[in-house]
């Protein structure tokens, strides 16, 4: 199977095929994304929360996103969608061509076929169009948009009155308008998803919006339960299916390590395959 392009991502939608996004941070993520045939790689600014430990995806740079985008890139160099999540603070300027100089960079030094920038403003969709019209695919993000944690005032469901997804809808069709090549649909309700997804000829991705958009994304570490363990609380979103339980792996392997070498049965003779010949070792030992 060849590269995934926006065009791929555009049929799906119009054949009624689901389209399948998870994120990835690094070669190894990245490498089991593409190994599952995942269409879409979002190395996303999450990356500041599951692998950097802060408490939003805020701080996360533009410089820290590039690096993650080449790991990436080495991960799933051929054939998924690879779309690198424009950072806070990297975009949002009344002069666009600081998005575009940046988007620049996510293309040209991270290796990514797209960037995603969140919100659908006015005053955003004239960023990406302009970025569009620069020859880089954009994909939108409207709904709850964690950069602007402080602004909606935490994590919560956006959309939840009639006035309210009016407004997202509106900003759907005005990224769509701007030439997003598909939209991020992020926590609202279900119906609301619905009639997005019906009302614009780009595909919706969901996540936390119901089954009704064009295909799903969910993180990495959430859906297969990176941080699960034995004796400690795992914090999962509450619209995230767990596929998995890796981290019960992990700390699994690392116990069974740790009690070896200290019971002195790691190495072991299988395990130092190391040796001298008989006449070395009878004159160096
Ligand atoms: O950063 C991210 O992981 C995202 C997805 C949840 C859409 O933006
Ligand atoms: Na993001």
């Amino acid at each position: 199977p060849g590269k995934v392009t926006t065009l791929h991502i555009h049929a799906k939608k119009r054949r009624n095929e689901k389209i399948t996004m998870v994120t990835a941070y690094d070669y190894p993520s990245a490498m089991h994304v593409d190994r599952a045939g995942i269409d879409i790689v979002l190395v996303g600014d999450s990356c500041a929360m599951v692998e950097l430990g802060f408490e939003t995806t805020l701080p996360i740079t533009l410089d820290e996103m590039i690096y993650h985008c080449q790991a990436v890139k080495r991960g799933a160099p051929n054939r998924p969608l690879l779309i690198g999540d424009m950072p806070f603070g990297s975009y949002e300027y009344r002069d666009v061509d600081v998005a575009l100089r940046n988007a620049y960079r996510m293309v040209k030094e991270g290796g990514m076929d797209a960037v995603k920038f969140e919100g659908g403003t006015v005053a955003r969709s004239r960023i990406v169009r302009h970025v569009v019209q620069g020859g880089i695919a954009v994909l939108g993000h409207v709904g709850l948009t964690p950069q602007a944690i402080n602004v909606l005032g935490g994590f919560r469901a956006q959309g939840r009155t009639a006035i309210r997804a009016r407004s997202i809808l509106d900003e759907a069709l005005r990224l769509q308008d701007a030439g997003a090549f598909a939209i991020v649909l992020e926590c609202m309700p279900a119906n609301v998803a619905d009639v997005i997804t019906r009302e614009l000829e780009i595909p919706t991705i969901g996540i936390g919006a119901g089954g009704g958009t064009s295909g799903q994304v969910l993180v990495f570490h959430d859906l297969l339960g990176m941080s699960s363990h034995p004796h400690h609380e795992e914090f999962v979103p509450k619209f995230c299916k767990k596929y998995a339980s890796v981290g019960i792996h992990i700390n699994d392997g690392l116990d069974r390590f740790k009690k070896e070498v200290e019971d002195g049965s790691f190495p072991g003779r299988e395990y130092s395959p190391y040796v001298m010949t008989k006449e070395e070792e009878s004159s160096f030992n």
